[in-house]
């Protein structure tokens, strides 16, 4: 059985510094950084944070409260890295130039919520090429039952078939994909909504497989899911996840709207005919999704806001005045952002650099257990 969080460091067995390889460590991105060990390192006094979003239309608020307001209080305790999933986005046809935009654009709205460039390591997936090469080999001991059984995979694909767009096995294989990214950083935790539990379980088992078929090559990692904000609800279908590609807008709160439209959202927000107030998932899901947003924007229960109140009206008026709040500096930070593309840009390849110096190492590593030969 693989050790998976071996307590003794390895010392380096390779070092690959030669210009070829276009691997070469980086000193001040950490000391776990560009140095190839044949076991993974931990560090237990700084645990390393890995994840992603999809740069595909705008943030809403499911993404920030399922997940980068975790990331944002994360970089401060864990050696983190966040990435904009360009090639993820690919799996669904779009025009050229699309998915170049809007990975700048995701990246200033990262920025304006909160994370820090000098503090995490901000970075595109296709600048750090070892992300495709990796995800190769985990192709290779990933079963075509296990991504059948991926939901994400049912639902999108059917929504795909209904367009009559091509299925691209891009999106078949989109799993294997997502277990490369967060093994090549060594990933001790995976923060994460609810909807991607699937996907950090597949990594798990992957990643465990590959481990006794090659030997102790990737750190198995953890999904940690919030306990406020993991499943944002759509406030016009408060059964179906808020989502980029719900059928109509209305239900969907983007980080960017215009705030007198947020608010109205809220306002329209589907509750029930039956008046009465309190935390009750299944049977209230309109009104308990109120509840939830409002308690993981103020950090309280959603249970106990329940009892609080008595009628919606106030309910919907308070959740948009905390969400407004919320995202009104969000929103000024992003407007100065975008007067500076260039400085952007900067910024992630400072991240790549970073992030390729921790993954061209995991991905030798990987390589070597794997056992390829070697070029001269
Ligand atoms: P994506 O881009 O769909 O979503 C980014 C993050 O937002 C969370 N999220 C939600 N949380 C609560 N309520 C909602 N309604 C809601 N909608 C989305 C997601 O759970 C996610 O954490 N496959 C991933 C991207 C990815 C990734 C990775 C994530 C690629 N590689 C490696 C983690 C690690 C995705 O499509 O997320």
């Amino acid at each position: 059985m693989p050790a998976r969080h071996p307590a003794v460091v390895d010392p380096p067995t390779r070092t690959h510094t030669g210009p070829d390889t276009g691997r070469t460590p980086d000193a001040a991105a950490g000391n776990r950084v560009g140095t190839v060990t044949s076991r993974p390192v931990r560090s237990p006094a700084m645990p390393r944070v890995f994840s992603g979003i999809q740069p595909t239309g705008d943030l809403h608020l499911g993404n920030l409260l399922g997940a980068v307001r975790n990331w944002v209080q994360d970089q401060h305790a864990a050696d983190s890295f966040y990435c904009i999933v360009d090639l993820h986005a690919l799996t669904v046809p779009k025009a050229p130039g699309e998915v170049g935009r809007s990975s700048l654009e995701m990246a200033q709205t990262l920025l304006a919520c909160g994370l820090d460039p000098d503090v995490c390591t901000l970075f595109v997936q296709s600048h750090v090429p070892e992300h495709a090469e990796l995800s190769w080999l985990v192709q290779c001991v990933t079963a075509m039952g296990e991504l059948n059984r991926m939901t994400q995979f049912k639902d999108k694909s059917a929504k795909q078939a209904n367009k009559t767009d091509l299925v691209s096995v891009g999106l078949f294989t989109y799993p294997a994909l997502q277990a490369a990214d967060i093994l090549l950083y060594d990933t001790d935790r995976v923060p994460v909504g609810e909807d991607q539990r699937q996907h950090i379980e597949l990594t798990r088992d992957v990643a465990e497989r590959f481990n006794a078929r090659f030997g102790d090559t990737f750190v198995i990692p953890q999904a940690t899911i919030p306990r406020a904000g993991a499943r944002v609800m759509d406030l016009q279908e408060p059964t179906d996840k808020m989502s980029k590609s719900a059928a109509s807008d209305a239900g969907v709160v983007y980080l960017m709207d215009d705030l007198a439209v947020t608010a109205k959202k809220f306002k329209r927000a589907v509750t029930d005919s039956d008046g009465e107030v309190r935390y009750d998932p299944s049977a209230k899901p309109g009104v308990s999704n109120l509840l939830s947003i409002l308690g993981a924007v103020t950090g309280r229960s959603a249970e106990e806001l329940g009892e609080e109140y008595s009628q919606y009206g106030p309910l919907k008026a308070d959740t948009a005045d905390a969400v407004v709040e919320l995202l009104t500096p969000i929103q000024q930070r992003f407007r100065e952002l975008v007067e500076d593309p260039a400085g952007t840009s900067e910024l992630l390849a400072i991240g790549a650099e970073k992030a390729r110096a921790v993954a061209g190492a995991v991905y030798t590593r990987a390589v070597d257990h794997v056992g390829l030969l070697p070029r001269a």
